[in-house]
């Protein structure tokens, strides 16, 4: 049983958590197949992944709580742990990635969109951490993304309440970058995937390495990432292909990765 499918759409990839009689809840089934996935994916030819849910309804309604249900306390670190490593290996995938939130992002589904470098939002989705209400903490990032994406106070707010947002509010509070209508977020989100796929891939990995790294250091210490990335760029063909082209006025050739 494919619980995570992989679909190649030219320069972009289609990611989507295909479990739709559970609302694309995560059990340790599906947490495996999305590592294996993962690995599949080969940044030399897919320069952008979009990541979704199966169905109209839920993007992912959160960790399996049939399957928590019976967790010890040793199980319960493992299971965190085992969502946590998957999440991180999203996080830190070289390309770049886009959530295409389509409806219910509930505790694991609201962090493995927040595990994506980007939240794009239909009208329909639901955001919200209902840990508290069930008795655990978020397991799979929830306490340290949300802070860092919103603020510790908005976070705390939410993750204490354990109260659902709609899009509007996602977006007022910084959760998500856009809300569509439900039937073009997919379209949408491609557009985004195609434009960023255009780009220079190189610079794109050096951009999110940049403010990825960054963001857990010191500011002195982040503009030197930065340096060093900006400088790597000056060793690839992509640059001199753009720089190039703008002196002599004419448009750049496709970037080659290179
Ligand atoms: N785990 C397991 N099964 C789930 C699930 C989940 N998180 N969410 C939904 N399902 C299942 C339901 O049990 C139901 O299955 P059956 O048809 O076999 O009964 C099916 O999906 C459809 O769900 P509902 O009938 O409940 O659909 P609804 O439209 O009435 O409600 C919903 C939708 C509000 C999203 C509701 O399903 C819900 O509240 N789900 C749980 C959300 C949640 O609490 N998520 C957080 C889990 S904890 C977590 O994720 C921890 C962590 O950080 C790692």
């Amino acid at each position: 049983m494919a619980f995570v499918e992989l679909e190649k759409k030219g320069l972009i990839g289609v990611l989507t958590i295909n479990r739709p009689e559970a609302l694309n809840a995560l059990n340790d089934q599906v947490i495996s197949q999305l590592s294996e996935v993962l690995d599949t994916v080969d940044p030399g030819e897919t320069r952008c992944l979009i990541v979704t849910g199966a169905g109209s309804k839920a993007f992912v309604a959160g960790a399996d709580i049939a399957q928590m249900s019976k967790l010890t306390k040793e199980e319960g670190t493992a299971f965190g742990k085992l969502g946590n490593d998957v999440f991180r290996k999203l996080e830190t995938l070289p390309i770049p990635t886009i959530a295409a939130v389509n409806g219910f992002a509930l505790g694991g589904g609201c962090e493995l969109s927040m595990s994506c470098d980007i939240r794009l939002a239909s009208e329909t989705a639901v955001f919200g951490q209902p840990e508290v209400g069930l008795g655990i903490t978020p397991g799979f990032g929830g306490t340290q993304r949300m802070a860092r994406l919103v603020g510790p106070g908005k976070a705390k707010e939410l993750i204490y309440t354990a109260r659902n947002i709609k899009a509007p509010e996602a977006l007022a509070i910084g959760l998500v970058q856009a809300v569509y209508p439900a039937e073009e977020l997919m379209a949408e989100a491609e557009k985004m995937a195609n434009r960023i796929a255009g780009n220079a891939p190189i610079a794109i990995r050096a951009c999110k390495k940049a403010i990825n790294d960054g963001l857990q250091t010191d500011m002195d210490k982040a503009v030197e990432i930065e340096e060093e990335l900006f400088g790597s760029c000056f060793d690839t063909a992509d640059q001199k292909n753009a720089m190039t082209a703008f002196l002599e006025k004419r448009k750049h050739d496709p970037f080659e990765n290179k």
